[in-house]
């Protein structure tokens, strides 16, 4: 029934459409999609957030450079070990280092290093995924070097002036570069993962239906997207919940993004679709119902408890506990789970 959903129009008309009944019956078709194209099955990251340090000041993001009331933390390189040590016990086959964004000598060198320990602890089995932000085309090629093969960064709003709005005037936070690192990432051979917020002041329906073409044309392996959640000690964050800027409810946030993630399953039948923490702040099922509307990743926490309440993004994260529910799923332990978009492309 929605197949062939392939144009700008299509897709805003679709995510225009609030019918019950008819969001049912789109989460519905792109859940047999995923079904019948990669299987029953989810494979599962398990997601250690090393430091909440960034140089960066994206408005809307509660560890933002100038956000004076953020705690900042690193954890050690045994910490790192350990939870690599733990994802690989469990069977979860891959391991997503993330973290605030830094450049400098010291940190890089400090993630090649890491990268290559974690390979040899896990005799080369342990898949790994790294979220570090915007690098240098060498540093993206020296960490590819050394073992990690995935790399995420979101565009976060595919429409440059949308961007504009959510970022600092500044060579930091130029669209044009973070397109380059995507392009980077493509050309040294990583398997590469981006994706949007969805929700956000200023976002049109046009902006949402654009941001899954671009998803497209751009022919991406994997996909985390999810709502926009306001941090109130951020300036955006600030503006919404002032009620100077206006953005859909937590409800329709919600069901907005569900309708994201079958759309983009339906346009792109082969790729990895992560079913996103954040999508649990707006409700306890979020990730499960994103599986049910054709997401097939999920992502464990497994960052030392200590810390976890500090890699503060958005208001609710650090309350979150996790839940493994995943309804009738089949989990894919000890896969690399790699998206069949990309070994199609490679092959
Ligand atoms: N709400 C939702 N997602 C957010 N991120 C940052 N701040 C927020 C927020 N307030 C997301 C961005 C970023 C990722 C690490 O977290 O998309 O890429
Ligand atoms: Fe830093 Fe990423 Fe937050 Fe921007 S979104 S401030 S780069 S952690």
């Amino acid at each position: 029934m929605f197949e062939g959903l392939q144009s700008l129009k299509e897709l805003t008309a679709a995510l225009e459409n609030s019918d019950r009944g008819f969001c049912e019956a789109l989460y519905a078709e792109a859940g047999a999609l995923r079904d019948r194209t990669i299987g029953n099955k989810v494979h599962l990251r398990g997601l250690v957030e090393i430091s909440n340090i960034c140089r960066k000041n994206c408005l809307y993001c509660g560890i933002r450079a100038s956000n004076g009331c953020a705690t900042r933390y690193e954890i050690s390189d045994d910490e790192i070990l350990y939870a690599a040590k733990f994802a690989f016990e469990q069977g979860y086959g891959s391991l997503c280092i993330q973290s605030g964004e830094r450049t400098d000598a010291a940190f890089t060198g400090r993630i090649t290093k890491l990268v290559k320990q974690i390979k040899a602890l896990s005799g080369g089995a342990l898949g790994i995924t790294l979220s570090l932000g915007e690098q240098s085309f060498e540093t993206l090629h020296e960490w590819f070097e050394a073992g990690a093969h995935r790399y995420l960064i979101r565009i976060e709003a595919s429409n440059p002036q949308l961007y504009a709005k959510l970022h600092p005037e500044d060579n930091l936070h130029s669209y044009e570069n973070r397109l380059q690192v995507l392009r980077d990432l493509r050309s040294i051979g990583w398997q590469v993962g981006s994706g949007v917020m969805i929700g956000l002041p200023y976002q049109t329906f046009d902006d949402l239906a654009g941001d899954l073409l671009f998803l497209k044309d751009f022919d991406i392996d994997m996909v985390g997207m999810g709502p926009y959640i306001p941090h109130p000690d951020t300036p955006l964050g600030r503006l919404c919940l002032s009620g100077e800027a206006v953005i859909p409810s937590e409800a329709d946030r919600l069901t907005l993004s569900l309708k994201m993630v079958a759309l983009l399953r339906l346009l792109m039948p082969d790729i990895n679709i992560a079913a996103t923490t954040a999508l649990e702040v707006l409700d306890p099922q979020g990730r499960e119902m994103a599986v049910k509307a054709g997401a097939n990743i999920v992502m464990p926490n497994i960052s030392p408890s200590a810390v976890r309440a500090q890699y503060d993004l958005y208001e609710g994260k650090k309350n979150l506990t996790e839940s493994a529910a995943l309804g009738e799923m089949e989990i894919g332990y000890n896969e690399w789970g790699d998206s069949l978009r990309f070994k199609s492309r490679v092959s």
